[in-house]
């Protein structure tokens, strides 16, 4: 540790982060929020040239060591490779963001009514939101036992793992051109993170290794008004997110502020939760 400073508690320098899920709505900013305060980055995703670009706009803008791997979560061989390349290239692994969750190829498949919903479908999102949390956990986990000096690793759940959604919210809503839903797999998945992350916080505890969930509330991203109206009444704080407003609850839990802290779950979500 370094000399006891509460104005340290939040300084990443010296350390690495790998988020999963990287190029997404929340991904990016949860990448620029680690460089910012001085941790070096390994930019996770499904495409090479886009985490390329990504993580070199990290370097520019912060000065860190960054850079992009293409990886599918829900390959084991592709996260075996991803944390090899990443130890190497950085030097080591200190920081987890398992972030990466499936918006699914088949969007007729994944709005599907639960009556009518495929175990193709439900199969291919867990593979991502779940199978590719563990796999992303356990191959980085073993990488951080390895080094021997703890870690930190943040999986985002979803408000929809902890409360159910109230399906007159998407009544006239409008988004990824079409008419939207929460699909019970997505707060089955959202759950199960949860429990994972309560397991391993017990398991790897002895390491140093911390565990624990970063909970979003619905983030304002080109939803129509309908459905943000909708969704903002349910609300206490009367909004929905900015994506912006995740990322002090990632610090917080990445970094030295929070080295008392595992097993929990943070919840950011305007109150949506709470009544
Ligand atoms: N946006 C919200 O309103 C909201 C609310 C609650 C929770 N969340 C959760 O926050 C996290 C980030 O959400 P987001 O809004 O940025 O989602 P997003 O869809 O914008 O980004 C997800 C990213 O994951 C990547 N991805 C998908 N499958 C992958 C795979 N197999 N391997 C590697 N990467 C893969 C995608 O390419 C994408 O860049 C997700 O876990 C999501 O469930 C989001």
């Amino acid at each position: 540790m370094k000399p006891y400073s509460y104005k340290n508690l939040f300084d990443l320098q010296g350390k690495t982060a790998v988020v999963t899920g990287a190029l997404g709505i929340l991904g990016k900013n949860f990448c620029r929020g680690l460089a910012e305060f001085g941790a070096d980055v390994a930019v996770v995703d499904l495409d090479q040239q886009n985490t390329e670009a990504f993580a070199e706009e990290l370097t520019d803008k912060y000065g860190i060591k960054s850079i992009g791997v293409a990886c599918d979560v829900s390959s084991p061989e592709s996260v075996a490779s991803m944390v090899e390349r990443v130890s190497e290239e950085l030097q080591g692994i200190n920081i987890l963001h398992n972030n990466a969750a499936s918006k699914s190829k088949d969007l007729d498949a994944f709005f599907a009514p639960y009556e009518e919903f495929s175990i193709d479908q439900w199969r291919d999102i867990m593979s991502v939101n779940i199978d590719g949390m563990f796999l992303v956990s356990q191959a980085v986990g073993k990488q951080m036992i390895k080094q021997g000096k703890g870690g930190s690793i943040i999986q985002t759940s979803s408000i929809y793992g902890i409360v159910a959604p109230d399906n007159r919210i998407y009544e006239g809503s409008y988004y990824l051109e079409r008419t939207i839903n929460t699909p019970a797999v997505y707060s089955a998945s959202k759950s199960s993170v949860i429990g994972l992350t309560k397991y391993l916080a017990t398991y790897w505890a002895p390491y140093g290794i911390r565990v624990n969930s970063l909970v979003p509330g619905g983030v304002q991203s080109g939803q129509n008004e309908t459905f943000v109206g909708r969704y903002s009444n349910r609300v206490p704080m009367a909004r929905m997110a900015q994506p912006e407003e995740m990322v002090g609850a990632l610090l917080y839990l990445a970094s030295d502020a929070s080295s008392y802290v595992t097993g929990q779950q943070i919840v950011v979500d305007g109150g949506l939760s709470v009544w």
